[in-house]
């Protein structure tokens, strides 16, 4: 990932593993200067990233600001699907920012994925003529529930404990490990396959003593 590049990011792990820790990490790192996340479960441990909206004409105006960082908190009691179609779309329109997705599984499908997310995730490296792109970090506890062509398009593949065999057999296969590894991570540990490397990278996530609340800053690999 390197800041003023678009990018994606897919971040996998059983719940607990550091998944959402890790992602925050990673904008402590990039500290993007325009960001919209999509806040599934109104994660409290994503309280700081940015301003958070539960209403979305707040959340649209903030995503037509030249900077921002806007975390949307989807209504559980209306229609999730025509929501984050929505959020998809304002990403597209609006462009050259970075989209973080939490829950990833919630709103996509292995083998179905809404056109407005797939459009993003597709075409979204470079478009309008060059002028935009997207760059998109999405998180899940199954890669499997998650569509593969955000998967397939991913420049960087990060992955903590998977639970299901099925899984970590599909991961570790592509991968060239044993998929016991990725069944036995301890919580915080972590495997990892960058697209512009033939190696693997391995570290387990680690907290300064600044970070309040919320994920501090990277301390590096193991
Ligand atoms: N700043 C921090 N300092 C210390 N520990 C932290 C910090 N942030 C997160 N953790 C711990 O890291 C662990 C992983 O939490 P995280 O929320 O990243 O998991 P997750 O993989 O996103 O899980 P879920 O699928 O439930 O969302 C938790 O035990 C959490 O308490
Ligand atoms: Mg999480």
């Amino acid at each position: 990932m390197r800041r003023g590049q678009p990018f994606a990011v897919a971040a996998f792990g059983a719940r607990g593993t550091g998944k959402t820790a890790w992602c925050l990490q990673q904008l402590d790192a990039l500290k993007p200067r325009r960001l919209m996340v999509w806040d599934y479960k109104h994660d409290h441990t994503m309280a700081g990233v940015g301003q958070g909206f539960t209403e979305w004409p707040a959340f649209v105006a903030a995503c037509c600001r030249p900077t921002f960082a806007a975390r949307y908190l989807p209504s559980h009691g209306h229609d999730m699907a025509e929501q984050f179609a929505a959020f998809c779309e304002l990403a597209w329109r609006e462009g050259n920012l970075l989209m973080l997705v939490d829950e990833l599984a919630e709103v996509t499908k292995a083998s179905k994925a809404p056109a407005e997310w797939r459009r993003c995730v597709n075409v979204g490296r470079s478009y309008d003529g060059g002028m935009k792109s997207l760059s998109i970090m999405g998180m899940s506890q199954r890669p499997a529930e998650v569509d593969k062509s955000f998967i397939g398009n991913c420049d960087t593949v990060h992955c903590g404990r998977l639970g299901y065999a099925s899984d970590a057999k599909a991961m570790a296969s592509a991968w060239g490990i044993a998929h016991a590894e990725l069944m036995n991570l301890p919580d915080l540990h972590w495997v990892e396959k960058r697209a512009d490397r033939p190696e693997l990278a391995r570290g387990v996530l680690q907290f300064s003593g600044a970070s309040k609340g919320r994920a501090g800053k990277p301390k590096g690999r193991a």
